[in-house]
C-alpha cells in the first residue's frame, strides 16, 4: 500500500509534460501540448496534454489519465511500478504502509543475481565456439545475439554457482530459479549445456531465463520456474526489445517460441513477442493491448493450431474494446515463423501478416465449423454459444457488428439476438453524449448532457481550488440525486487537502466506476470568460442542486403528511421548504 498523501505529493512535484515529452515529442498549442497519439496510429495530432490539470487525453482513441496512468499504459508498468518511476524522477522515496499480514519485499537482490547470471552466460557464449556455431547455424548474427543478450550455460553442474556464490547466497540463487537444491542438500545449476535467453521486463531488468538444449535432447526448452519476480502467465518474451527498437510501436505479432522472436528480428521484423511456453492468458492480452492497438497471433495451420487459435479468441473477446484489433495468421503446415521467414523472407512474411484473418471473421468461421448452420436446431445452438461468448465482450461497434451478423445467421432481429448478449454485470455506462468517438472532434459542453452534478464536478476538476468557496453542500450527503454523493466526497476531499491537483484528485478514485466517470468529466474545458465565471457557474449548479434537493424533500414530507402526521420538526422544515420554493419562483434567494 502506497499512502495517498505520498501520491498527492508526488503528483504535485511531477510535471506530466516532462514525463510524456520524454517519450512522445509534444508541441505547444495554446495552453496545451499536442502530439500524435502514442496509443493508436494517426497522422494528425489528437493527443493533448493539459498542464493545468496534469492530465492527458486523446480525442481519437479516448485514452486519458494522469502521469501515473500514462506510464502504466505507455511503459506497460503496474501501478506501483509507475509510482516508483515517477518517484525516481522526482528524487523521492516511496514509503509503504504495511497492511496486516503483508510485508513489502525488496526484490533488488533477486534482480541483481539475475543480472549477474545474464552477464555470466553472455560471457560464456563468447568463449564457447560450439554455442556460437549453433547460433550461426541458425542464421543469427552477433549483433542479434547482443541485442537479445543471448548467452550460454556450459555443460557443468556448478558453472554459474562457482562464479556467483561468493557474491550471492545459495538460498538467493535458488529463489531466483538459477540453482536447484537436491534432496541430500547439494546445490547445482538449473541450466546446463543450453543457449540462454534472458527474459527482460519492460524496464530492462532480467527476470528469468529460457534455455534451449544445444542440438538434440530433452527437454528441448527449460524455463525459469515461477519466482517472486517472474510470472509466466503475465510476461512476454521480446516485449522489452520490441519497444526499445520501435519508438512508435503500433502492432505486435504473437508467436510461440523464443527462436521465432529472434529469427524474425534477424530479418528486420522487430515486433514479435512470445508467451513463455504457456497458452495466452487474459493478463497477456491486457498487457499487449496496453502496449499496442493491434495484435496478430501466429498459429500452425493444422487442427491443433486452429484449436489453439479458438482458445486465444475466447480469451480475447472480453478485452476487444473498440479501437482494438486482433487477427490470426495461420502458417503453412510444418512451418514455424522462424522457418517461414527464412524461406519466404521478410516481405513474404509481412504479406502474410497483412492478410491475417480478422478476429470477427475467425469468430464466425469458427462457429460455423463447430455447428451445423444448415438446420434450425444447429443454428439455435450456434446462436446460444455465440451469445454466451459475446456476453463477455465490451459494448461497442465491433460487438454490434457481430450481433447483426449473428442475428442474420440465426434468423433473428438484432434486438432479439442482442437481448441474449447483454453483459450480466452492471454495464459501464459513460455519461451520455460524452463520447469522443469521432477523431479530432472536440467534445464541447453543449454535447454533454450536462446535469448540475456533472457541471459542478467538471468545474471542480478543472479548478480544484473552487471547492474553497462552496459552503452549502452538506445536503448532498445521502441525497438520492445521482452523483450527489460523489460530488460531496470530491468537495470534502478538496476542502481537507486544498492543494490537490486534478490528477491527484483523480488518483483517489483509480479503477472504480466513479473514477471512470470523473476521468470523462475531467476532459471538459470550462469556457473561457472572465475569471469569476467558473465560480459563478459552480454556485449556480450547487444552488440548483439545493433546489432539486428541497423539492424532493418537500414532496416526501407532503406525501408523508397525507399518510400520517408530521412531527413538529418536520412541520417546521416543510414550512421553510415551501416558503423557499415560493421565494425561488419569485426569482428570489434559493435558501441558505
Ligand atoms: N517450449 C517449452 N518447453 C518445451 C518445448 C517448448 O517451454 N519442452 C516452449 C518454448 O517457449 C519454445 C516454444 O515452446 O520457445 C516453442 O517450442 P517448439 O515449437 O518446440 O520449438 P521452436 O520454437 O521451434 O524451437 P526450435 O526452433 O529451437 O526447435
Ligand atoms: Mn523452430
Amino acid at each position: 500500500m502506497i499512502p495517498q498523501h505520498f501520491i498527492d505529493e508526488l503528483l504535485a512535484r511531477t510535471d506530466i509534460v516532462e514525463v510524456i515529452n520524454a517519450r512522445v515529442t509534444l508541441k505547444k498549442q495554446g495552453r496545451e501540448y499536442a502530439a500524435c497519439c502514442p496509443f493508436h496510429g494517426e497522422k494528425t495530432p489528437s493527443f493533448f496534454v493539459t498542464p493545468a490539470k496534469q492530465f492527458y487525453h486523446c480525442f481519437g482513441c479516448g485514452a486519458h489519465g494522469t502521469a501515473i496512468t500514462f506510464l502504466m499504459e505507455h511503459d506497460n508498468l503496474s501501478f506501483p511500478e509507475a509510482v516508483e518511476e515517477l518517484a525516481r524522477l522526482a528524487g523521492m522515496e516511496v514509503p509503504r504502509e504495511h497492511g496486516a499480514g503483508e510485508r513489502t519485499e525488496d526484490h533488488r537482490p533477486l534482480y541483481d543475481a539475475l543480472e549477474a547470471a545474464a552477464e555470466h552466460y553472455a560471457r560464456a557464449l563468447r568463449t564457447s565456439p560450439e554455442a556460437v556455431d549453433y547460433l550461426k547455424g541458425r542464421g543469427l548474427s552477433g549483433e542479434i545475439a547482443r541485442d537479445f543478450r543471448l548467452g550460454y550455460a556450459p555443460d557443468a553442474w556448478d558453472g554459474l554457482l562457482s562464479v556467483l556464490t561468493p557474491r550471492f547466497e545459495e538460498k538467493l540463487l535458488i529463489e531466483a530459479g538459477l540453482a536447484i537444491r537436491k534432496e541430500g542438500g547439494q546445490t547445482y545449476d538449473r541450466f546446463r549445456a543450453r543457449i540462454m535467453f534472458p527474459i527482460r521486463d519492460t524496464r530492462s531488468r532480467v527476470i528469468g531465463f529460457g534455455g534451449r538444449i544445444l542440438g538434440q535432447g530433452e527437454p528441448k526448452y527449460l524455463n525459469s520456474p515461477e519466482t517472486p519476480v517472474f510470472h509466466k502467465g503475465q510476461q512476454l518474451y521480446g516485449l522489452y526489445e520490441a519497444r526499445r527498437t520501435n519508438t512508435r510501436l503500433d502492432r505486435l505479432l504473437v508467436v510461440e517460441g523464443y527462436m521465432d522472436v529472434i529469427a524474425l528480428a534477424q530479418h528486420g521484423i522487430t515486433h514479435a513477442v512470445a508467451t513463455l511456453g504457456t497458452a495466452t492468458t487474459r493478463e497477456h492480452l491486457e498487457r499487449l493491448f496496453r502496449a499496442v492497438p493491434r495484435l496478430v497471433f501466429c498459429f500452425d495451420g493444422d487442427a491443433a493450431g486452429r484449436k489453439a487459435a479458438w482458445r486465444a479468441l475466447e480469451q480475447a473477446l472480453p478485452v476487444m474494446r473498440d479501437g482494438r484489433e486482433a487477427a490470426f495468421l495461420f502458417l503453412p503446415e510444418g512451418e514455424d515463423p522462424d522457418s517461414l521467414v527464412r524461406s519466404a523472407g521478410a516481405d513474404g512474411f509481412a504479406a502474410l501478416e497483412r492478410d491475417a484473418q480478422a478476429l470477427t471473421d475467425a469468430f464466425l468461421e469458427g462457429l460455423r465449423e463447430r455447428f451445423d448452420d444448415t438446420t434450425r436446431e444447429g443454428r439455435a445452438r450456434l446462436g446460444t454459444e455465440a451469445a454466451r461468448l459475446l456476453r463477455e465482450m465490451p459494448e461497442g461497434l465491433l460487438k454490434t457488428q457481430l450481433v447483426n451478423d449473428l442475428a442474420r445467421l440465426c434468423g433473428l432481429s438484432p434486438e432479439q439476438f442482442s437481448a441474449r448478449t447483454a453483459p450480466s454485470g452492471r454495464p459501464d455506462v459513460p455519461p451520455s453524449g460524452y463520447r469522443s468517438s469521432a477523431p479530432k472532434e472536440r467534445p464541447s459542453p453543449r454535447r454533454l448532457d450536462i446535469t448540475p452534478v456533472r457541471l459542478a464536478l467538471s468545474l471542480l476538476l478543472a479548478e480544484p481550488p473552487l471547492a474553497g468557496q462552496v459552503n452549502d453542500w452538506a445536503f448532498l450527503r445521502g441525497s438520492p440525486i445521482p452523483g450527489a454523493e460523489l460530488l460531496a466526497q470530491v468537495i470534502e476531499t478538496l476542502k481537507n487537502t486544498p492543494n490537490l491537483t486534478t490528477a491527484a484528485l483523480l488518483e483517489r478514485w483509480r479503477a472504480s466506476d466513479e473514477g471512470r466517470f470523473l476521468l470523462k468529466l475531467a476532459q471538459w474545458r470550462p469556457p473561457r470568460g472572465d475569471d469569476a465565471a467558473p465560480a459563478r457557474m459552480l454556485n449556480d449548479a450547487i444552488s440548483r442542486l439545493r433546489g432539486m434537493h428541497d423539492e424532493q424533500r418537500a414532496t416526501a414530507l407532503l406525501e408523508k403528511a397525507a399518510r400520517e402526521s408530521l412531527s413538529d420538526a418536520e412541520k417546521q422544515e416543510l414550512k421553510r421548504l415551501l416558503a423557499a420554493r415560493n421565494g425561488a419562483d419569485g426569482g428570489g434567494e434559493s435558501g441558505s
